[in-house]
């Protein structure tokens, strides 16, 4: 699908995004090895958060769902059934790593598999804690997707995860929840965490202590009545339009302000935007709240080490904002992008470039001076959700109009990302 943006004079109104992408897997997950029923409403309709109920269904979870009222009648911890086909992860990363934690806890074999794109993510990262904990999981080239899950009796681990990630410190402990006794996961960088909050909630033993996170196996999950607040990296988009754009005024309610996930907000005051948090509070462990925002004049920045980890969903949209900023962005410490759903260092590079725009690639980031004119262009989002939303934001603030093909990636995390733009720039 091709999309035709063209600049915007400004942006204003108040928007209610989709349900947070990773909160919803996490909640799915949980309610289908759950006893009793779980309501999830906010519920992304998405295609990844879609990839994670289509998977539940086929494990024999009685899941309904209503738009974005999705009811989930827990399986128990050993009430999954053996799947009469392929599990499909479509794009979603979050889906077949996360899940493969469950799986591998199965009297069963399972096979996974996902898109062009999901096919080339890597996989060891979570088959060498699961084969440690006793699964056998075969990969195409020993390292990509379809998996083949045999599962096991697992036994508990002590995991110091070697990659920042928390879809690998979330399949460690989905896995543990299976086993018999503590199993343990130690992350170099404090990374989302959502999964230890969701755990909690659900009933597990769970206990944090610096960056070690501890679950007790067997533990039973009750039924939970849930609303997913909205998504900060889909926010980002709009924050980083409002500020692109002069005259903007947005107001994003019910948002997902987890202090892991917030780095974006401090971030961006730090660059100094004009953000105001008139609503804060705690709704099932995750803070949630409503962000204003006016346009601002941005000064640029440094993303390494930690923030690097931080902000990783939200990078994209940042070098934009870094083109267009006074001293502009420097990102390190980010090789983590080149696995993501593209190449993001090399597709926001090609499309930046396409614009106009001058970047310095490395290894693990990118510089882009700042001060510089987007242009119209031809843009793709190389299948990629993120790039899409990114370009459909930088072109708003083109000097012309632009076509962004492969524009319906987007609906992976946001079907009406474009119509949603169309509508805040009326
Ligand atoms: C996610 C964690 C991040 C992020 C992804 C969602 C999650 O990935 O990029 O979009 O929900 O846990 P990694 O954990 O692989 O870094």
């Amino acid at each position: 699908m091709i999309e035709h943006v063209s600049p915007a004079e400004r942006l204003r109104g108040t928007l209610h995004l989709p349900g947070d992408k990773s909160i919803s897997h996490r909640y799915a997950m949980l309610a289908a090895i759950a006893e009793g029923a779980t309501r999830i409403r906010n519920y992304p309709t998405g295609a990844d958060c879609q990839s994670t109920l289509g998977a539940m269904r086929m494990l024999g979870v009685p899941v309904e769902q209503q738009e974005a009222e999705v009811l989930i009648t827990g399986a128990g911890l050993d009430g999954l059934r053996e799947p009469a086909g392929i599990l499909d992860a479509g794009n979603s990363g979050s889906t077949i790593r996360m899940l493969s934690g469950i799986l591998a806890a199965q009297p069963f074999t399972s096979r996974i598999a996902g898109d062009e794109s999901l096919s080339q993510r890597p996989m060891e990262r979570i088959m060498r804690p699961l084969e440690a904990m006793g699964a056998s999981i075969q990969a195409r080239e020993g390292r990509f997707p379809p998996l083949e899950i045999r599962g096991a009796r697992l036994r508990p681990i002590d995991y110091t995860l070697p990659v920042a990630s928390a879809q690998v410190k979330t399949c460690v402990l989905f896995a543990g929840l299976h086993a018999e006794g503590v199993t343990t996961v130690r992350e170099p960088v404090r990374t989302r965490d959502h999964t230890e909050i969701a755990l909690r909630e659900f009933g597990a033993e769970v206990e944090v202590q610096n960056r070690a996170i501890a679950v007790h196996g067997r533990s039973r999950l009750r039924s939970l009545d849930l609303t997913v607040p909205g998504d900060l990296s889909t926010a980002a988009f709009f924050l980083a339009g409002a500020l692109l754009i002069p005259d903007s005024h947005l107001t994003i309610q019910d948002v997902g302000l987890n202090p892991t996930r917030a780095a974006l907000l401090d971030f961006l005051i730090s660059m100094g935007a004009d953000i105001r948090i008139p609503r804060l509070e705690q709704r099932t462990g995750e803070l949630v709240g409503d962000i204003e925002i006016r346009s601002s004049s941005i000064r640029g920045g440094r993303i390494e080490k930690e923030l690097s980890a931080a902000l990783i969903d939200e990078i994209p949209v940042l070098a934009v904002l870094g083109a267009a900023s006074q001293q502009g962005l420097e990102v390190r410490d980010a090789a983590e992008l080149r696995v993501k759903e593209s190449d993001r260092i090399a597709t926001l590079a090609e499309n930046l470039r396409r614009m106009g725009v001058a970047i310095e690639v490395f290894p693990d980031g990118f510089r882009v001076p700042g001060r510089q004119r987007l242009r119209a262009a031809g843009l793709d989002s190389f299948g990629d959700h993120r790039i899409a939303m990114a370009f459909g934001v930088a072109a708003l603030a083109a000097d012309g109009e632009c076509i962004i093909d492969g524009a319906e990636a987007a609906s992976v995390s946001f079907p009406d990302f474009f119509a949603t733009l169309a509508r805040i720039r009326a």
